[in-house]
């Protein structure tokens, strides 16, 4: 039997397909990339913003054509929109055959085998667990051919007043370090050079008395030689020895992805996040004074409930002292089965919300383009990534920041360290020339 997985939403959900693709592989089902070959659909979605479920919603129906002509196929929503969507909305989805939620991946053959004998109808399990489930499955498939994803834990016990995580994701399970470290070696037999470790919120990694920072030591002293990122951290959960951690390895990337989501108190205490305005800034200060040429991102969010206009300002105000490297910036949705949908008003215009969220779009693009003119001048270790998509002479990598960097190809392999001399800089992307010999 031939599976076919689309992805939708963040990589932690890039990161469950491949599980995904493990289990399946695994039972003996084959993989295909062409939708209509067949026999198993598989949407693996998003729940986070209103947007994105719309335009899974637009796929399904299309996908749903498909049995028109072989009724055969069976279509599977799996991840979030699958623990989101109510019994109702659920049901009236009456060709979805599959729907599993983030924790019960593994039961997916033995699903696909019940609707294929006809046991059963439609096959459902949306239970979500309080340990994480994927602890001895090696993903397969690979973010770049030379960076791959490894997710250190699940869900998130944060409960901010906008966010569906809590509830489609459920409550924070970190994964055992042995299983981690195993990984870690696995992807580095493989040939991986980079391992991005992600969780919802990853500083708050704990199992065992082993906290996230004692994993990241652990793992950039196991793998010394590859390259550590992480993402995303809770604001309030940086502490100066995580910073210590970060700043003693140099395999470890000096990158923090700390979402700010608003720049006004008032709108932060709403949105029940665990910090001021004041106290972000004093962790930025804090991150600046132990690792000065630290990149700093993170994710902001235009027109929450009851949102002013001088909230608004003071989320510009913020923003032009901090100038993140770069931000994801959306306009704010009313998520089903959150606090904020049930106890506040969704009161702020679409088009305010749009006007505002087009405002710091442009903002964060004039810092990010401040934050990579620092580069120039600087000699900078850069992984090679691929051939670069707009001139087949250039390499494409990224230096410790996160940085996009292109520079003229040479002999250099892919996958490689190179020195190279950042010489300028577009709005986006840095541009440099590779220097001494391959490190
Ligand atoms: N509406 C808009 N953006 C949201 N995010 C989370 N929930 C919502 C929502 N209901 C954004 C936050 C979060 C990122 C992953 O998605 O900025 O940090
Ligand atoms: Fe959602 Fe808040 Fe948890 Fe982030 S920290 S996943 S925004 S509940």
């Amino acid at each position: 039997m031939k599976f076919y997985i689309e992805t939708y939403g963040c990589q932690m959900n890039i990161y469950d397909s491949e599980i995904i693709c493990s289990i399946l592989l695994k039972s003996g089902f084959i993989k295909t990339s062409t939708l209509k070959k067949a026999d198993i659909i598989l949407l693996n979605t998003c729940a986070i913003r209103e947007k994105p479920e719309k335009k899974i919603f637009n796929r399904l129906m299309k996908i749903r054509c498909l049995k028109q002509t072989n009724n055969q196929i069976k279509i599977g929503l799996v991840g979030c929109l699958a623990t989101h969507y109510n019994k109702q909305t659920l049901e009236k989805l009456n060709f979805i055959d599959l729907i599993v939620g983030p924790d019960s991946y593994k039961k997916i053959p033995k699903m696909i085998k019940n609707l294929k004998k006809e046991q059963t109808k439609k096959e459902i399990d949306v239970s979500l667990a309080n340990q994480e489930k994927y602890t001895k499955i090696i993903p397969i498939g690979v973010r770049t051919s030379i960076s791959a994803f490894l997710s250190i834990m699940r869900g998130c016990d944060n409960m901010c007043t906008f966010c569906i995580v809590p509830f489609s994701r459920g409550r924070e399970k970190s994964r055992n370090p042995n299983s981690i470290l195993k990984e870690c070696k696995i992807l580095y037999k493989k040939g991986y050079k980079e391992i991005i470790l992600l969780g919802q919120n990853v500083d708050s990694y704990f199992f065992k008395q082993i906290k996230f920072l004692n994993l990241l030591e652990l793992i950039a002293i196991t793998v010394p030689l590859m390259r550590i990122r992480f993402l995303t951290s809770y604001p309030s959960n940086i502490s100066k020895n995580l910073l210590e951690v970060v700043k003693k390895h140099s395999n470890i990337c000096k990158h923090f992805h700390i979402p700010l989501q608003s720049g006004s108190t008032r709108i932060l205490s709403l949105m029940r996040r665990k910090y001021t305005v004041e106290e972000f800034l004093l962790i930025i200060k804090m991150i600046k004074q132990i690792i000065p040429d630290c990149s700093i991102s993170s994710d902001l969010m235009t027109g929450f409930c009851t949102e002013t206009q001088e909230d608004h300002r003071e989320t510009i105000r913020i923003m032009n002292i901090i100038k993140f490297n770069f931000s994801y910036m959306f306009k704010y949705s009313s998520r089903q089965g959150t606090y904020a949908y049930r106890k506040l008003k969704d009161d702020v215009p679409n088009i305010l919300k749009l006007r505002r969220l087009n405002e710091i779009l442009m903002l964060q693009k004039s810092h990010s383009f401040y934050r990579l003119k620092e580069n120039i001048g600087k000699i900078q270790n850069v992984l090679i990534e691929g051939i670069s998509k707009k001139d087949d002479n250039y390499y494409y990598g990224r230096n410790y920041k996160n940085d996009i960097i292109v520079f003229p190809k040479t002999k250099s392999k892919i996958g490689s360290y190179n020195r190279v001399k950042i010489l300028n800089s577009t709005f986006t992307t840095l541009i440099g020339e590779r220097i001494l010999s391959e490190i």
